[in-house]
């Protein structure tokens, strides 16, 4: 079977949604990923397999995002919304390239598997010319009905079309459907709109193969995997099943988390062996975290990797661009942002490293701070192998410190240091002998008795 051609189209083309947001409604994350990317991730990949992306007239923003998840994606427009099937033969281009098997997703659909598009192309390498994804709806208000016969799947009922019989029906259209890529045009260009919504049905072509004397069929699948997306409610119980399955496919790789109901993962975070994260982390998107790290409490961490037997946290930030080396380590309340940091060295209180590069074993004092900003331009702070920045350092970028070399406590760098030099920047410090208690006898005195 794996060696059939496949053509995945994604129907993104948008809808009056009640998001109540001006974002594309398959733009909105779950699990730090757009509900596009999560299905387009799910779909066939490799040799073989080709997808197409259908969207609305105005969204540029959703084809960029497309392009970005899967850089292979064909891109096409729906001018008019017209229905599902309408929808899919905008992609009529795709379709004629002939792939073995045709697959249509819905990009609002994000929890759908990998697996589950494999299990639905299996009946067509059988001969199969159409199979579709159904499940057993709680409520099956509003879904199409799978109505089936002694032969397989008879036909789909919409809600709007469907009698007070094919309503009691709770199996029901997942929306993902599998054609055979051969026949699927000769199927699809029947379908017309003569329904209640007047709109093409793509759920029709199954009543067509079966007038084409062909065979239509169903697989199951839970409900959980196939809900759709039309508010933020739905996509926050569609982010608990993301971050339920994401957990447990971490703690099976190995992952050592103490409460995983309180650590919140991507889709795309990467762990290593012996991985141990403590409660109340997140990870943001572009996360990977090298064998035997651990990610102590509260930590937050985005697009940035973590090196074998590292340190974060608690309570550390890591930004998009942070590259921590073998052992390296970052403590509390220590942000980090396009920094690399390299093996053995240590930032561990209350530090802010940005656009620097920190060599392997330096050690960066409480309070040191980076001075990346100027107003108008990012600045870039390089510090040496071994270097020992004293707490509380002001290092203003450009600057470079030498491997090796010392900056006093409390310097405000702002000129480069050598390797293996010492710089102190601050006022020479006086001390008056006696004068504290001299001051406080005096005050004292002046408190003494009104009597
Ligand atoms: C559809 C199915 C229904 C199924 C349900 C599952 C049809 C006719 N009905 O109904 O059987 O139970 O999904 O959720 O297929 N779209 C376009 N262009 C269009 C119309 C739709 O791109 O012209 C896209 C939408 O953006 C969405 C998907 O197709 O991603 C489904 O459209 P929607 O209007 O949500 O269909 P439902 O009424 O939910
Ligand atoms: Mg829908």
């Amino acid at each position: 079977m794996t060696d059939r051609t496949n053509l995945t189209i994604v129907l993104a083309a948008g809808e009056g949604t009640r998001m109540r947001s001006s974002r594309p409604k398959v733009l909105h994350p779950v699990a730090g990923q757009s509900l596009l990317a999560h299905v387009l991730a799910a779909a066939p990949g490799g040799a073989g397999s080709l997808v197409a992306v259908v969207v609305g007239p105005d969204h540029q923003a959703v084809a960029d995002e497309a392009a970005r998840a899967r850089p292979d994606a064909r891109i096409f427009v729906q001018q008019e919304r017209r229905g599902t099937a309408h929808a899919v033969l905008a992609a009529r281009a795709a379709i004629e390239s002939g792939a073995d098997d045709l697959l249509v997703a819905f990009g609002d659909t994000p929890l759908i598997s990998s697996q589950t598009f494999a299990r639905l192309r299996k009946p067509l390498a059988g001969g199969a010319a159409l199979v579709v994804l159904g499940f057993r709806a709680a409520d099956p208000t509003g879904y199409g009905r799978l109505v089936q016969d002694d032969k397989g799947l008879l036909a789909i009922r919409e809600q709007a079309d469907a009698s007070d019989e094919e309503r009691r029906i709770t199996l029901c259209n997942a929306g993902v459907m599998a054609l055979d890529g051969r026949r699927a045009l000769e199927i699809l260009d029947r379908i017309g709109h003569a329904n209640s919504k007047n709109e093409y049905y793509l759920t029709d072509a199954v009543a067509i193969a079966r007038d084409l004397g062909l065979r239509a069929t169903v697989i199951e699948t839970d409900e959980d995997e196939v809900r759709g997306i039309n508010t933020k409610a739905q996509l926050a119980e569609a982010e608990q099943v993301m971050q339920q399955r994401l957990r447990k496919a971490a703690l099976d790789a190995g992952v050592t988390m103490i409460a995983p109901e309180t650590v919140y993962l991507s889709g795309d975070t990467v762990f290593g062996k012996d991985v141990t994260i403590e409660p109340f982390v997140v990870f943001g998107p572009g996360v990977s975290v090298g064998d035997g790290a651990v990610i102590h409490a509260f930590s937050h961490l985005t697009g940035a990797s973590v090196g074998a037997r590292a340190s974060v946290g608690p309570y550390a930030r890591l930004r998009p661009g942070t590259s921590l080396g073998e052992g390296a380590r970052i403590g509390n309340f220590v942000e980090t942002k396009a920094a690399t940091i390299d093996a053995g060295a240590k930032a561990n209180h209350l530090t802010y490293i940005g656009d620097a590069h920190v060599g392997a074993g330096a050690n960066i004092g409480a309070g040191t701070i980076t001075c990346n900003y100027d107003g108008f331009d990012k600045h870039r702070t390089e510090i040496g192998a071994g270097a020992f920045v004293g707490s509380n350092s002001s290092l203003v970028a450009p600057v470079t410190i030498g491997s090796g070399a010392y900056i006093g406590s409390g310097s405000v760098v702002t000129r480069d240091v050598p390797d293996d030099a010492l710089a102190v920047e601050r006022s020479q410090q006086t001390v008056r002998d006696g004068w504290a208690k001299r001051f406080r006898d005096a005050r004292l005195a002046r408190r003494k008795p009104k009597a």
